[in-house]
């Protein structure tokens, strides 16, 4: 029934129960730890998935369940887990389909701390790392070996919006039976949905644009195995801990009905920031797949049902100048995180990405002096005054 509403309909009552608890037009939360059972035999019955039901909210929980079948919809995924932070997602789904002599291929940049769990925490346990340019898809297919058993990336990569053919990658991930798993936090599924290329599993930070508001963390992985989803719930998820609280997946469910909405008006003022920034004589560099000099136009364009709302850039005077535009900013707002009604700036390097070995930022697609911005969703106008005033340093 999903099937034939368009994609805002699903942002609303995607995989809704024919009624709401006492026809509550909206759902409730269902702030419980713990569900109780008639008698044992039930308990049983549900705890071996004989029966429908709820047990205990570190497994699942009705809102939870709720938010993880609208975003398998949104996702054109079958089923979907949630976790407390998009980080625990990640983590999560790597442990899950990497074991001890395993490598992970990721592509050279990733978010801060994804760089770090592939790069540092996974060599760990005995799960090696390679970093390629995954815009060079040959480079990809060069760098496997017999151990590999997983491709990771995100794609517009955080910060430097590198775009990165899913479709070729995962092509290259079949023919050696390895798994693929895409991070989708900037382009959301309103703009991308990497699954119908063939990908594995999706995941986010929920925190981002799926919730929206800035106000709550989430993650979730979506896939299109269901098998798969139930070993991630309640082998990992379950068994790490890492779970979103109902509380914020009512939250997510909430921002949830506005993403078509938001997404459209962050890229609208994206793409006029963009064109701004790229005619300003101090910016010598601007990172946004929606200007068609940048390397991954024609790409996001095949891929993508849009650019996103994420933009880099490099202006004359290095670091120095770059902090000075930061902190010259009024209504743009120095801080990390991306995917808020607020527009954001920030600087990687110093900042979400600080953990990258800082002599070796180049040969990650990093410099020091990039400046990140999620352009948020107010008058495109006060953006671009405060940035002309920022930028006259
Ligand atoms: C692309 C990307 N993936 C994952 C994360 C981690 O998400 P969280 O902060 O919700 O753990 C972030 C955070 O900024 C991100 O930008």
């Amino acid at each position: 029934m999903d099937n034939q509403y368009d994609f805002d309909t699903l942002c609303i009552h995607g995989s809704s129960p024919a009624a709401h608890p006492l026809n509550a037009l909206n759902p409730p939360i269902f702030m419980t730890s713990t569900f109780s059972f008639a008698d044992v035999s039930t308990a049983k019955a549900i705890m071996n998935f004989e029966q429908e039901g709820f047990i205990y909210s570190r497994g699942n929980n009705p809102t939870l369940k709720l938010f993880e079948q609208r975003l398998a919809t949104l996702e054109r995924g079958t089923d979907a887990v949630a976790f407390a932070s998009g980080m625990a997602a990640i983590s999560s789904v790597l442990l899950s389909l990497l074991k001890p002599g395993n490598n992970v291929i990721v592509h050279k940049t990733l978010y801060g701390s994804s760089f770090t769990v592939a790069h540092n925490l996974l060599p760990k346990y005995d799960i090696d790392c390679k970093s390629v340019d995954f815009t060079q898809p040959k480079m990809v297919a060069a760098a496997i070996d017999g151990n590999t058993a997983v491709l990771y990336f995100e794609t517009p990569a955080n910060p430097n919006l590198a775009v990165i053919d899913i479709e070729q990658i995962v092509a290259i991930a079949k023919a050696h039976n390895l798994r693929v798993v895409v991070d989708n936090t900037f382009a959301t599924p309103y703009f991308q949905r990497p699954l119908s290329f063939g990908a594995d599993v999706v995941v986010h930070s929920a925190t981002k644009y799926i919730c929206g508001h800035g106000d709550a963390l989430g993650g979730v992985a979506v896939s299109r195995d269901k098998d798969y989803i139930q070993k991630l719930k309640f082998d990992y998820m379950c068994e790490l801990g890492g779970v979103m609280s109902p509380f914020n997946a009512w939250l997510m469910l909430r921002g949830l009905k506005t993403l078509g909405l938001r997404m459209r008006q962050h890229e609208a003022n994206a793409l006029k920031l963009a064109r701004f920034l790229q005619a300003h004589p101090k910016v010598t560099q601007v990172m946004y797949p929606g200007l068609p000099d940048f390397a991954g136009y024609e790409l996001a364009q095949k891929q993508m049902g849009g650019f996103g709302a994420m933009i880099s850039f490099e202006v004359q005077g290095g670091l120095e100048a770059a902090q000075k535009i930061a902190s010259r900013l009024q209504l743009i707002q120095l801080a990390v995180s991306l995917g808020d009604c607020e527009t954001l700036i920030e600087l990687p390097a110093a900042m979400t990405h600080a953990r990258y070995p800082q002599e070796k930022l180049s040969e990650f697609g990093l410099s020091p002096s990039l400046l990140r911005l999620s352009v948020g969703v107010e008058c495109v106008a006060d953006l671009i005054h405060d940035l002309e005033q920022a930028l006259a340093y």
